[in-house]
């Protein structure tokens, strides 16, 4: 009898777990392997405590492309170009690392520039041209510089807009308090809710990334509503843990979508970008 006829004929008795054990171990062994290797050089060379950076893997960053091309009815082509543009945006890299390396924090920062699924908020800014984008939770102000530098090149365009971004914490947002970015961006502290209901001018594109427990998020897409423009897109950064935004689309009679992102060499497994349109 050969081996596949052999194989075959085990899989049929009742020793088919015992002989398929060294199998299964080896294919766990090795995906273990390599989540503890890439956690010990993450753990020796970051410095990043949360709302941790990496670049996307190649094919994630073309299902993101895809993603952005489907929600906001532009071709896949151009939006490639608006991934490339903020990639290689050398201004905007240099600005971060430099600002980076003089914060107070900056012991709890990475140096190197790696902006993840930001990259497809950007490209939702370019193919969009929101006149009036918020975004709640800013941290160091990764998300705030990325948002702005693309609300800077729509107004390079004939299309200017502006960002109000919104956290708790006054230390938040350092990274979007110098010129050409800040000179686009209202940076208020305050919880997000009472200061979404303080908003005075209609609001184009939202985006949740503050508080991330389930009611949190909730109440902000309800507080937001009210001071949507007409064909408001709402974007959530914690579409990987709830189903919020989902639930609010099918409320409000909209569509949604998810996309999950995919790091590249890091242990986390990603976050994602969900969007309501
Ligand atoms: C995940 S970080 C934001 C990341 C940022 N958007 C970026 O792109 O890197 C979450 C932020 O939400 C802020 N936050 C938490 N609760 C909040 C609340 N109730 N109102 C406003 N901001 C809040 C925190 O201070 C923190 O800076």
């Amino acid at each position: 009898m050969d081996a596949t006829k052999l194989r075959r004929a085990i899989a049929r008795t009742r020793l088919a777990p015992v002989a398929a054990f060294p199998k299964r171990l080896a294919s766990v062994a090795r995906h273990d392997t390599k989540v503890l290797r890439t956690s010990a050089r993450w753990l020796v060379t970051s410095r990043e405590h949360h709302n941790y950076t990496y670049d996307l893997t190649t094919l994630s960053r073309h299902h993101l492309a895809w993603f952005v091309s489907v929600v906001c009815d532009v071709p896949v082509t151009q939006v490639r170009g608006h991934l490339a543009e903020i990639e290689s945006d050398d201004g905007l890299r240099r600005h971060i690392e430099q600002a980076t390396a003089r914060a107070a924090r900056r012991g709890l920062a990475d140096r190197r520039v790696r902006y993840a699924r930001r990259i497809g908020w950007y490209a939702i800014v370019r193919a969009t041209r929101p006149t009036h984008v918020v975004e709640t939770g800013v941290d160091k102000g990764l998300g705030s510089c990325v948002l702005a530098s693309a609300l800077l090149r729509n107004a390079e365009e004939g299309h200017p807009g502006r960002l109000t971004s919104l956290d708790i914490n006054p230390e938040a947002g350092y990274l979007a308090r110098s010129a050409p970015w800040s000179e686009v961006v209202d940076l208020v502290i305050g919880d997000s809710i009472a200061s979404i209901a303080a908003l005075d001018r209609p609001v184009d594109l939202f985006l949740h990334d503050s508080d991330h427990s389930r009611a949190h998020e909730k109440r902000e897409f309800e507080a937001v509503e009210p001071k949507l423009a007409p064909g408001a897109i709402l974007l959530t950064d914690n579409v990987t843990a709830t189903n919020v935004l989902a639930e609010h689309a099918e409320r409000t009679g909209r569509r949604f979508l998810a996309y999950r992102e995919t790091p590249a060499n890091h242990w986390y497994p990603g976050d994602g970008i969900g969007v309501a349109w």
